[in-house]
This record gives C-alpha cells, sequence and structure tokens, in this order.
C-alpha cells in the first residue's frame, strides 16, 4: 500500500467545512470505495477521480469480477485504477484499517455495486474486505451508498435493497436525469457521481442542478 499526496484543497467536508481549516489527515476527509462487478466500472473510476480532484482521501477495495468488468468496459487496468487511490486492499484482507470502525472515514460508496454484493451486505455477510468495510460503515452509523446496476429486478433484488435501506444503506442506482439535457455518458457519469457525493455534503461542481425552469440547449 502506497500514500500518495493530496491534489487540492478546495472541498468542502460534510460538516460544512473548507479543506484549509481542516487538517489534512482528518479522519473526516477519507472515503472509503468499493468497486465491484456490476456493469458500470466508470461510476467507480469516475468516483476515484472526483474525490482525488477534491483533496479526498480514497480508500479502494475492488473484487475479483470487478477486475473483468474494468477491463471489459474501459480501456483501464485494475492496476491502473487501483493507482487513482490513496490506499488499496487486497479483497481477503479482512484485517485491513478500513475492516475497524475505530478507522474514522467519512463513510463508503460501492460504485457500482453488484446484486450479489448488495445482497451481502443487506444480510451483514461480511466474507471479504469490501462486504466487511460497509458493514462497519452502518454499525459506526456512517454513510453507505450503494449505486446498484441490474435490470430487469425480482423480488429478490428489491428485498435485498429495502433491507439494506432498513439497517441505514442508501441504494442510490445510477440512473440518467434527462432534464439535464446530457450531452455525452461522460455528463451522465458526472451527474450520477455528483449527486452521491451531494449526499456527504460534497459538491463536485459538475452536476446541474434544477432551477425550476428547464436548460437551454
Ligand atoms: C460484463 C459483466 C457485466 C455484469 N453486469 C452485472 C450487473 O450489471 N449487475 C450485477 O448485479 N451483476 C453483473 N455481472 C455479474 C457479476 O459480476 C457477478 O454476479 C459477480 O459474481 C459479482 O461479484 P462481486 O459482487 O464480488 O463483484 C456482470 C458480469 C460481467 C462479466
Amino acid at each position: 500500500m502506497t500514500r500518495r499526496k493530496k491534489q487540492s484543497t478546495k472541498a468542502s467536508t460534510a460538516l460544512g467545512e473548507s479543506n484549509e481549516s481542516v487538517n489534512r489527515t482528518d479522519s473526516r476527509q477519507r472515503i472509503i470505495v468499493g468497486i465491484t462487478g456490476a456493469s458500470g466500472s466508470i461510476y467507480g473510476i469516475c468516483l476515484l477521480e472526483t474525490l482525488r480532484a477534491l483533496g479526498i482521501e480514497t480508500h479502494l477495495v475492488l473484487t475479483r469480477a470487478a477486475e473483468m468488468t474494468i477491463a471489459y468496459e474501459t480501456g483501464h487496468s485494475a492496476k491502473s485504477v487501483r493507482a487513482l487511490a490513496d490506499e488499496t486492499y487486497p479483497l481477503g484482507d479482512v484485517g485491513a484499517a478500513i475492516a475497524s470502525g475505530s478507522f474514522h472515514t467519512l463513510g463508503m460508496i460501492v460504485a457500482p455495486c453488484s446484486m450479489k454484493t448488495l445482497s451481502e451486505i443487506a444480510y451483514s455477510l461480511s466474507g471479504n474486505l469490501l462486504t466487511r468495510a460497509a458493514d462497519v460503515v452502518l454499525k459506526e452509523r456512517r454513510r453507505l451508498v450503494l449505486m446498484p446496476r441490474e435490470s430487469p429486478l425480482h423480488l429478490g433484488h428489491i428485498r435485498a435493497m429495502a433491507a439494506a435501506t432498513e439497517i441505514g444503506a442508501i441504494i442510490a442506482p445510477p440512473m440518467p436525469a434527462f432534464y439535464t439535457k446530457p450531452k455525452s455518458l461522460d455528463d451522465m457519469v458526472q451527474q450520477s457521481v455528483g449527486r452521491v457525493l451531494d449526499l456527504f455534503g460534497l459538491d463536485t461542481g459538475k452536476v446541474h442542478r434544477w432551477s425550476g425552469k428547464p436548460e437551454r440547449d
């Protein structure tokens, strides 16, 4: 594991403070990112790039299926995605820092989240570091945001989403908002990632916000 210097000090925290007034090693400035093997690994990649630009320290866990989808769907490799994070951990390392509630973080985002991982989180099956870290975030009453991608959904998927919601997770599927008049795939990805970071009080500056009137072309 290697630690890199953060890139920027421009973000505002979930507590509404500017980074200038917050110690760079302050625990409130860390977010755990999980990337699973659901389609849409670009969401996790965009999230890591955005958090880096915001100066938020990222702690990354990839599943084995995520390594496959990253290779299938993007020009990245698992290695190049890991290089976007401040800290990365092997999936089996259930003794890592993020496996303990004593390690302070703002919370965790799983982007994209497979139905397999969502179900494991919903029923507190902490069989790997990603699901253990998510369980810890829930037990510490920190913010856990899951971005599931599957369609169509059967009742088991819907029940698992309800169960995850009941124990405190936020289900935020990456569904494009067309009122923003997206011009590209990147616009859609940035909007979804930005709206998820809104849940942490972090403004990417790239979210198209509804003003009461449609945007001009
Ligand atoms: C190209 C590809 C796309 C996939 N898309 C999805 C998907 O959108 N949603 C999903 O739940 N699983 C999807 N899967 C299946 C998951 O990768 C599979 O269930 C895997 O076991 C999930 O494991 P993980 O949660 O440990 O990453 C996809 C698999 C591949 C290879």
